[in-house]
């Protein structure tokens, strides 16, 4: 055992495929570096196994019901390594805002799998790092499909289809991405369920999105591939209509997505599971990106990012 285990993460966002990608479909996700988590082992010899975070600070068993998720994981991670005869302070320094789309709960799930392999000195192939971060998140269950932890445990975008691990894939884009939280906490399980009970009301219709979205997909990784990105702007404001024809989105993301394509925006889209959560337009320089950004925050967005995309 190490005098500290550390174990790194970060946010995601999803480029184009969410909700489809539940059916069946791929999706592009990006990790954006820059937007970090960081969980921190260091050992205790008193009998207290102690949580430190922005949301919760103290004993373990005293975690909220929120946060089962990560009890459980904690739990499966300390009987997986035997360390059941240990005691340690674990701390949660985070720069993801919560319920926003952005993979928070997933990056959260890595850095501590990982944390704990460090602490143990145990060797963690992607495989089991994302067969344990699952454990976590099927019970918080924001991201069914497990595109979130794949993405938060990846440095590179990644071409996603559910049950398989993801692959790299490359990008070579001259473009600048400006994320925006609307303010509003997403609501990615109400999401989800609202797709699947039309699915049951309009069969038919629905799946015509899906497909449609998949299609949208495959054309963005291809105009990724080829710096296409005035194309790649109208991919993605497509696959915005195809998500609000999905009811996944409201008017505050859609407001935004106006107020991005008015200013300037090749195009924009919500991200994640909507309702509430994130949106991003894309736009070529970072001067431009600047303006946007500025525009967003005027129509009420409570916070925005800049992602340059290479
Ligand atoms: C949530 O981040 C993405 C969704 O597609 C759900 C999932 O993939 O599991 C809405």
């Amino acid at each position: 055992m190490k005098s500290k285990g550390i174990g790194k993460s970060h946010a995601k966002i999803i480029l184009i495929g969410e909700h489809s990608v539940v059916y069946g479909q791929p999706a592009i996700a990006l990790p954006l570096p820059n937007v970090a988590e960081k969980v921190t082992i260091l050992p205790r010899t008193d009998g207290h196994r102690l949580i430190h975070s922005s949301y919760f600070d103290g004993d373990l068993n005293g975690l909220p019901d929120k946060m089962h998720g990560v009890a459980k994981l904690i739990q499966t991670l300390v009987d997986h390594l035997d360390g059941n005869r240990d005691y340690w302070d674990l701390t949660i320094d985070s720069d993801l805002p919560a319920e926003r789309g952005m993979g928070s709960s997933a990056a959260t799930a890595i850095a501590l799998v990982r944390a704990f392999f460090d602490y143990y000195q145990k060797p963690l192939d992607r495989q089991l790092l994302l067969r344990l971060a699952a454990v976590e998140e099927e019970i918080t269950h924001r991201s069914p499909s497990g595109l979130d932890a794949a993405t938060a445990a990846s440095s590179s975008p990644l071409w996603f289809v559910r049950g398989k691990v993801g692959t790299p894939i490359p990008m070579h884009l001259q473009a600048t991405m400006v994320i925006a939280d609307t303010g509003i906490a997403g609501a990615t399980r109400e999401a989800v369920t609202a797709v699947h009970h039309l699915l049951e009301e309009s069969p038919t219709k629905t799946h015509a999105c899906l497909d449609q979205l998949g299609l949208l997909t495959r054309q963005a990784q291809s105009a990724l591939q080829l710096n296409e990105v005035a194309k790649l702007g109208k991919i993605l404001l497509a696959a915005h209509h195809e998500l609000q024809r999905l009811q996944v989105s409201d008017q505050k993301l859609d407001q935004l997505v106006e107020v991005a394509m008015a200013n300037g925006a090749l195009g924009a889209k919500l991200t994640g599971g909507g309702r509430g959560g994130c949106m991003f337009a894309l736009v070529k320089t970072s001067a431009q990106a600047r303006h946007l950004a500025a525009a967003l925050i005027s129509a009420g967005a409570r916070k925005t990012w800049l992602q340059p995309l290479r």
